[in-house]
C-alpha cells in the first residue's frame, strides 16, 4: 500500500509528490512577493524567514523523496503511451527531481554567502548551519541570480508537466493523473491478471 508496484504509485510516493508540489507552488509565490521593491521592510524580513524555513522543509522532503524513489520500483508507463511520450515523461521527471534539489540548495547558498549573516532558523526551532562558503556581496549576487533563474525555470517545467497531466485526464481520458491521485483500485503486482473485485472494477474503468 505504501510502496510502488509495477502497476501504480504507493501512498508514500503520492503523499510526497503532492506535499512537495504544494510547498513549491507556495515558495515560488512567496519568493516573488517578498522580493518586490515596495514592500514594508519589517514584513519583508518576516517573509524571508518563512521562505527559508519552508524552503528547508522542501529540501528535507525532496531528499526523502529521492531516497524513496531509489528504493522503490518505478511503475510501468501506461500502455497507451507512445515510445516518445514515455521518454519525454521520464526526462521531465528526472529534470523535476534535479531542480527540486538544486533550487533549495542554491537558496541555502544565498543565506550562507550573505554579508548580513542572518541565521537561518527552521521554524524558530533550530538554527541551520550555513554552507562553508565565503561571505561576499559578489557570491551573494551570484547565488541570488542562479536561485531565481532555477526557481522560475522549475515553475515553467511544472506548468508543462501539470498541463500534460490535465491533457491526459480530460482529453485522453486515461489513468495517468488518477494513479498519482491514488483514486485507482490497486491491482496486485505479483499477478496483474488476478480477477479480484478491485481489478474487475479497474478493468471496467478502462473500457
Ligand atoms: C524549493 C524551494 C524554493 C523555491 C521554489 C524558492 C523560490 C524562490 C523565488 C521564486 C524567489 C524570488 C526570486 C526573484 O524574484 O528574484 C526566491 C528568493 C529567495 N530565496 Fe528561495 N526558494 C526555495 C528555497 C529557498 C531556501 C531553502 C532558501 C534559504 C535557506 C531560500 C532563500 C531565498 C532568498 C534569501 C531569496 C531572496 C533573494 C533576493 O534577495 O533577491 N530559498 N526563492
Ligand atoms: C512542484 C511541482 C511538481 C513536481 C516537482 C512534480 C514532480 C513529479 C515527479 C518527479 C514525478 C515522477 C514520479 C515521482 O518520482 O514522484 C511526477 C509524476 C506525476 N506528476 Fe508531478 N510534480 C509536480 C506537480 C504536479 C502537478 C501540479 C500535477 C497535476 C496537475 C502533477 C501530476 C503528476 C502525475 C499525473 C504524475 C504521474 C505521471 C506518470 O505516471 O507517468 N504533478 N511528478
Amino acid at each position: 500500500m505504501w510502496r510502488n508496484d509495477k502497476n501504480g504509485y504507493g501512498w508514500g510516493t503520492i503523499v510526497l509528490h503532492w506535499t512537495i508540489a504544494i510547498l513549491i507552488g507556495g515558495l515560488v509565490a512567496l519568493g516573488y512577493a517578498m522580493t518586490r521593491a515596495d514592500i514594508d521592510p519589517e514584513l519583508q524580513f518576516q517573509l524571508y524567514q518563512w521562505h527559508k524555513s519552508f524552503g528547508m522543509l522542501a529540501l528535507a522532503l525532496t531528499i526523502i523523496r529521492i531516497a524513496w524513489w531509489l528504493v522503490n520500483i518505478n511503475p510501468s508507463h501506461i500502455a497507451t503511451l507512445s515510445r516518445m511520450e514515455t521518454r519525454a515523461a521520464s526526462g521531465v521527471h528526472a529534470v523535476l527531481r534535479g531542480l527540486t534539489l538544486a533550487v533549495p540548495l542554491t537558496g541555502w547558498a544565498i543565506a550562507s554567502t550573505s554579508t548580513l549573516a542572518i541565521p537561518t532558523f527552521f521554524f524558530n526551532l533550530i538554527v541551520i548551519p550555513h554552507l562553508p562558503f565565503e561571505k561576499s556581496a559578489a557570491a551573494e549576487t551570484f547565488w541570488t541570480g542562479v536561485h531565481g533563474w532555477l526557481a522560475y525555470g522549475l515553475a515553467g517545467i511544472v506548468f508543462l508537466h501539470a498541463t500534460a497531466a490535465l491533457f491526459h485526464h480530460f482529453l485522453r481520458r486515461d489513468e495517468v493523473l488518477r494513479r498519482m491521485l491514488g483514486i485507482l483500485p490497486h491491482r496486485p503486482a505479483s499477478n496483474p491478471d488476478t480477477s479480484t473485485a478491485g481489478s474487475k472494477k479497474w478493468d471496467a474503468g478502462q473500457r
